[in-house]
């Protein structure tokens, strides 16, 4: 790309701007605190055509290197975000954030790397597959899919194992809401449990009680409930700890690892834990720090669940934290507004992740720097696979990099955030801790407030199937086998 095509954010829209002052391929990023899920430490970091060369003290470099210096603040991966939607046509519309605007928002949020969820056409999930490609060749960032299954035949098995062994997708996910639309059932969701098994990819359920949604709806319609307030009570925590329950019961049964995305719940997350301690292999997500006014799906809950959920990432019961950034504007939001079924479900997050989890969780003392990279960057990387390519400062990892300042403060606004969205549902929202510069492969592309980003720069990232959730399964399995063989055996022996 060269210099002249480079973009950059200009409140509203992108303008094109002169050459970047930081377009050297070498960078030194001297005197911070490097920041790694196992360690943190003060070093140089020093980065040659994308990728982390160096990191120690004190590394001595020519002129012709760009150097930044970071002393007195932080210096960690990237943030990866698990689970977004850009660009995707739902609820008779698409989100207003496309793999140009999501993407410039989330370097401008300190993320680096984010998931993003293939809807399939018509069941297919190869056209799916291509739809997205087209989608995504804007992009300015690293960025991975998982991939929706809304239907099962010969055809959608036989892609699937497609989609793992040849396009680089180690996971799916299965939607038990959306009557109607996206929702699958439990036979549905068996079959698609055996095969992710069978291919080493990560089975993902959005979890809340479809057809129970359905008559929680009717119920408020026919109560002549029909604003937005109608949402929520139509989909109480109780559908999404049944939802939950079930998933993880069946996942149990078939004996494949399970990622709940979005738990919004008290009663979710209780499952979860249960879940934890019996079978240990349980991955899942929270996102949704207490905003409210806007819907989204489960609903943003009132009354204790989100300081538990916070409970629940401090104690490793949630493990990482996800945006579910699925961002429409004011006119989109207003089809709903004589029904609250209308109103196209989702919110915004991705450039507004790390600041939140840093502010809610590192400045209020409930985990450590350490765990902050761990839940924003690193155990994304791991669970899907791509470790320590992403989520790690080290020496051969991607040169996807953030400087926090601790010391400096944030505010959230939709008159200056980078999503294309008129609304944000952290609006208002201020804080401490600072993303002050984003490096992405090696290139400085926020810093000063200014975004300086290229459409087309970003790759595609492919994830091998069989990560380390899926260790022990083979074990379990022949344990499983030998104890109904071994009855057999004795019984034979006495005859
Ligand atoms: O309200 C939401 N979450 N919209 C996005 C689709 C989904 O459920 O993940
Ligand atoms: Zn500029
Ligand atoms: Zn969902
Ligand atoms: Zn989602």
């Amino acid at each position: 790309v060269s210099e002249s095509s480079q973009f950059c954010e200009a409140g509203i829209g992108y303008r094109q701007c002169g050459a970047s002052p930081y377009s050297s391929s070498k960078i030194l990023i001297k005197g911070g605190t490097v920041v790694n899920a196992h360690h943190q430490e003060i070093a140089d970091v020093y980065v040659e055509d994308g990728i982390i060369a160096a990191v120690k003290p004190n590394i001595k470099v020519g002129d012709e290197v760009t150097v930044l210096d970071a002393t007195g603040k932080f210096v960690m991966p990237g943030g990866i975000d698990p689970h977004t939607h850009l660009a995707m046509e739902f609820m008779a519309t698409e989100t207003i954030d496309d793999f140009f605007s999501g993407q410039a928002a989330a370097l401008a949020g300190g993320t680096t790397m984010h998931i993003d969820f293939v809807i399939p056409v018509q069941g297919s999930l190869s056209s799916g597959f291509e739809a997205y490609v087209e989608k995504a060749k804007k992009s300015c960032m690293d960025y991975g899919f998982h991939m929706a299954i809304t239907k099962w035949d010969e055809t959608v098995s036989r892609e699937m194992e497609i989609m793992v062994k040849e396009k680089g997708i180690n996971s799916f996910k299965f939607f038990l809401a959306y009557k109607g639309a996206l929702m699958v059932n439990d036979e549905l969701l068996l079959e698609g449990l055996k095969k992710c098994k069978s291919l080493g990819a990560l089975a993902m359920v959005h979890a809340e009680n479809g057809d129970a949604v359905f008559e929680g709806q009717k119920r408020m319609i026919e109560l002549g409930i029909t604003g937005p307030e109608g949402h929520a009570l139509s989909r109480p925590p109780v559908l999404e700890g049944e939802a939950t329950a079930r998933a993880i019961r069946l996942a149990g049964f078939v004996n494949t690892p399970l990622y709940i995305v979005h738990v919004m719940s008290i009663d979710a997350m209780d499952e979860i834990a249960n879940a934890r301690k019996a079978v240990s292999n349980v991955g899942e997500e929270l996102r949704s720090f207490l905003c409210f006014r806007f819907v989204m799906s489960p609903p943003i809950r009132t009354s204790g669940h989100g300081k538990a959920l916070q409970g629940g990432l401090s104690t490793g019961i949630l493990q990482l934290v996800g945006t579910d950034h699925c961002a429409f504007n004011s006119t989109q939001k207003a089809f709903g507004i004589d029904d609250f079924r209308k109103i196209p479900n989702g919110v915004n997050g991705i450039e507004e992740r790390m600041h939140l989890v840093w502010d809610t969780m590192v400045e209020s003392g409930q985990i450590s720097v350490t765990d902050y990279v761990r839940i924003t960057s690193t155990e994304c990387a791991r669970i899907f696979n791509i470790y320590p390519r992403k989520g790690a400062i080290l020496v051969g990892s991607d040169a996807d990099i953030i400087i926090l300042n601790p010391n400096s403060s944030f505010g959230i606004s939709a008159t200056s955030h980078h999503s294309r969205s008129d609304t944000n549902v952290f609006d208002g929202r201020t804080g401490k801790g600072k993303v002050e510069v984003t490096i992405s492969k090696g290139r400085v592309v926020w810093e000063n407030g200014q975004l300086n980003v290229a459409p087309g720069s970003g790759k595609y990232i492919e994830m091998p199937p069989f990560g380390y959730l899926f260790d022990g399964i083979d074990k379990v399995d022949s344990n499983y086998l030998s104890s109904l063989r071994a009855p057999v055996k004795r019984s034979k022996a006495t005859s």
